[in-house]
């Protein structure tokens, strides 16, 4: 599936500690046996760790499986949850254990800590600790602190930034196509011991680890920036009748903008966007800044639930004991995972209101006793009042519509990831609300600017000659 095979030779051969099983650990712990290392990766979820021993990978990511098998059969790659066997005779731990949002939006560091003093209680020699997990500005230096109180006499530790920027669906194919490799350093000595991890020709950004660490933040919370300011012209798009998907191609056409992440939506959500653009407000805070444009993204993402929401009260009446079937509730294609899914946050909003919901998804089950799952989009539609498109899984477009108008109770169809093609659609007795496109939809025809504007008279006049 990838070509992996170029990429390995001038990479610094070192044995390394993957602290933690999860999408950042896994991944780097397969890719980086790939790219001639010996890893031996730390689990200490029993469950976790049995299912990996045994070669089989418990999350849903292209690649993996692959290079798992074969680095289990090569000897460079192996599981345990016993940290003074893994770091015998180790140096170099990367730790990709995880920081969640805390109630502020603040992320809790508790795991890092605790990974970074056992770490360093296993070692027998000098110690360089990589901290691939997303943690705000400090951390690093932070963690130096508290690991060296937990260091063997003469045990020196140095901790280091190298922010993971993963997407979940693509993480293998991210890994080795870096758009860049950010290592936040402060010992120069060491450097080598992290960039010597990655192949020397992909594109590295050298700095110090307070900037390092900070750039994770920003990104994402430039990317969720673009996605609400998507969201923002395609509900600009409903109110005057434009269709979203020609601007913001044209805007996206712009070079120095870019079209990527300008996809309206149902709002971002997955375990990293919305984690990092609370953590990016929280350090703003902390250092008495409010961080306005982080806020705004915040809110208008979460205007995108209530939208759809009152698309649903607009074409039912009220979702009051009316049946609706939603159609995906992974956070988005290409991923089993419902962590902060758009999807499930309109199950649960719906079934608050008192409908009845009913939802379907190629891979994820959200496991939520407000929304029932079945095995077939049409199941799921069957008796439904509204019809509810959340995820864009490729399946979704090639649906066949006349059977689901034939299985539907009603008529309404809400497709928030805009999968629907109207052409198609067109012979079915259908209400075709999608983001940013005007289909269908009840408002009357609005003639925008007004024709006052242009003309060099009073609006009295103009409303005299009429
Ligand atoms: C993200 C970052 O992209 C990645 O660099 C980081 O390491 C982890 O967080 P991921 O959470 O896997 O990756 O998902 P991503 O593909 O970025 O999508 C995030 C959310 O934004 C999804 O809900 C997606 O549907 C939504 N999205 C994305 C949009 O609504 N519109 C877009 O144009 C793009």
């Amino acid at each position: 599936m990838y070509d992996f095979e170029d990429t390995t030779s001038t990479v610094r051969v070192t044995t390394v500690c993957v602290v933690g099983a999860g999408y950042v650990g896994l991944t780097a712990a397969v890719c980086l046996a790939q790219l001639g290392h010996r890893v031996v990766c730390v689990e200490t979820n029993r469950e976790r760790l049995a299912t990996l021993q045994r070669g089989e990978v418990p999350i849903h990511e292209p690649g993996i499986e692959e290079l798992l098998t074969r680095h289990a059969r090569s000897g460079r790659l192996a599981f345990t949850d016993d940290l003074d066997v893994a770091m015998t005779g180790v140096s170099v731990a990367l730790l990709c254990v995880g920081t969640p949002p805390g109630p502020d939006g603040e992320p809790d560091l508790r795991q890092l800590g605790r990974a970074g003093a056992d770490v360093v209680a296993a070692a027998r020699s000098d110690v360089l600790l990589i901290v691939k997990s997303t943690v705000p500005p400090g951390s690093c230096e932070a963690l130096e602190l508290l690991a060296a109180g937990h260091a063997r006499d003469g045990v020196r530790v140095v901790v280091a930034s190298n922010p993971e920027f993963l997407r979940e669906g693509q993480a293998v194919w991210d890994f080795f196509n870096p758009d860049r490799v950010v290592v936040g350093i402060d010992e120069p000595a060491m450097q080598s011991l992290v960039t010597g991890l990655y192949p020397a020709q992909w594109p590295l950004l050298l700095c110090d680890r307070r900037s390092a660490e900070l750039v994770k933040y920003a990104a994402n919370t430039f990317l969720a920036v673009k996605i609400s300011f998507a969201n923002e012209v395609a509900q600009l798009c409903e109110a005057l009748g434009a269709d979203a998907h020609h601007v913001l191609t044209g805007v996206g056409l712009d070079a120095r903008i870019g079209g990527a992440f300008l996809s309206p939506g149902p709002g971002f959500g997955g375990s990293c966007l919305p984690k990092d653009l609370a953590g990016f407000i929280a350090v703003s805070q902390s250092v008495g800044q409010s961080a306005p444009l982080a806020r705004a993204a915040q809110t208008v993402n979460a205007q995108a639930l209530a939208g759809l929401l009152s698309k649903l009260d607009a074409s039912l009446g009220s979702v009051r004991a009316k049946r609706v079937a939603i159609l995906g509730v992974a956070f988005k294609p290409g991923t089993g995972d419902v962590r902060f899914s758009p999807g499930v946050g309109l199950g649960e909003a719906l079934a608050r209101r008192g409908a009845l919901v009913r939802a379907h998804d190629p891979l994820a089950d959200p496991g939520s006793p407000d929304v029932e799952m079945v095995a077939d989009p049409y199941e799921a539609a069957a008796g439904a009042d509204a019809l509810v498109i959340m995820t864009a899984w490729p399946e979704y477009r090639e649906l066949d519509h006349q059977r689901l108008r034939e299985v539907m109770a009603g008529h309404v169809v809400i497709d928030a990831v805009n999968v629907v093609s109207i052409g198609e659609v067109a012979h079915v007795d259908y209400d075709v609300y999608g983001v940013g496109r005007g289909l269908a939809m009840d408002f009357a025809p609005v003639l925008w600017p007004p024709l006052e504007w242009m003309l060099d008279v009073e609006p009295s006049d103009v409303a005299a000659s009429r």
